[in-house]
């Protein structure tokens, strides 16, 4: 267990990207494939054997997120829920969690963001690390065909940051800034510091800055191996689904498993998963889980 870090997911915001699909629902339980978009960032930070985590919800869904998950006790986890009142902006999440951090690092990553690649819990384990040790703030460039929808990233020839810039009309680079982020225990501070952008939003991407001024912001290139979806539009929605899917069935194994990922972690034995797989025992995904068991 991993007791220096907590992490907390962001998954409020309006979702109108996806309207009308997202009226009612809320976007982060809709199905990537098989299981709730929530599961693919929940099992990056289980992977890191992070196990206290909360979830920022907005007021109206609190109820649908603690259906789903309830305490995470089931998981062998603590799960609580930060409400948000209005979707303020991305930043406004670390100033909320300011209480459930109590002074430790956070993980902090976004609810609708999927992300996939070999040895990932690698890379992120000594993203962790660093930050732990060293302190400040960690994130991921990504190439992307069309940067201006992102947080955008600039590297000089030495691969020095030069500057990070939230959806700028001209892009530096076309390196998106993906929604996984490692923060030292001053993130609350430093968001609330930052002033409200020309859209009206507090953006991570100026905590990201913040922490750029000061020398200690780091940033690793995630290559062509890795795949990272921002499942927040129609499009990138059906390819992050189409994507696990094709992953999925060619190999046989889940991703954002989370119940697998539970007990292989050892926070559940063999008689508590099986009691997670036999209301699913229909399912496919119920399948996998009991055919663990006899592994
Ligand atoms: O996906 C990566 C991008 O995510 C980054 O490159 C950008 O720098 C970052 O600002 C963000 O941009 P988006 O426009 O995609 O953010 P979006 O409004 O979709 O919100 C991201 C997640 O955070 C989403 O799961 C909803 C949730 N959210 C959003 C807002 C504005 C909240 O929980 N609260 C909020 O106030």
């Amino acid at each position: 267990m991993n007791s220096q870090i907590k992490a907390v997911i962001l998954a409020g915001g309006s979702g109108t990207r996806l309207y009308p699909v997202t009226q009612v629902v809320n976007k982060h339980l809709l199905p990537i494939y098989n299981k709730p978009m929530i599961y693919y960032p929940l099992s990056l930070a289980m992977l890191l054997k992070i196990r206290d985590i909360a979830l920022v919800v907005n007021p109206q869904d609190r109820e649908s997120f603690e259906k789903l998950f309830g305490d995470g006790s089931h998981l062998g986890m603590k799960i609580s829920y930060i409400i948000q009142e209005k979707p303020r902006g991305l930043a406004e999440g670390l100033i909320l969690a300011e209480k459930f951090l109590d002074g430790s690092s956070v993980f902090y990553l976004l609810g609708d963001n999927v992300v996939f690649g070999h040895n990932l819990p690698l890379v992120l384990e000594e993203a962790l690390n660093e930050v732990l040790t060293e302190g400040g703030a960690f994130c991921f460039g990504y190439a992307v065909p069309d940067p201006e929808r992102f947080g955008v990233v600039e590297f000089d020839a030495s691969g020095r940051v030069l500057s990070i810039e939230e959806k700028p009309k001209k892009p530096k680079s076309n390196y998106a800034v993906i929604g996984v982020y490692f923060f030292d225990e001053k993130a609350p501070e430093v968001a609330k510091r930052v002033k409200p952008s020309k859209r009206g939003e507090y953006e991570i991407t100026s905590v990201l800055e913040e922490y750029l001024k000061e020398g200690s912001l780091k940033v690793k290139l995630l290559g062509r191996g890795f795949a990272w979806f921002d499942a927040g539009t129609h499009d990138s929605f059906l390819e992050a689904g189409e994507f696990v899917a094709t992953i999925e069935k060619r190999t046989g194994l889940m991703i954002g498993c989370i119940e697998e990922i539970a007990y292989r972690n050892g926070w559940i034995d063999r008689e508590a998963l099986i009691k997670l797989a036999k209301p699913l025992s229909k399912t496919e995904y119920g399948k996998y889980l009991l055919k663990l068991v006899d592994e």
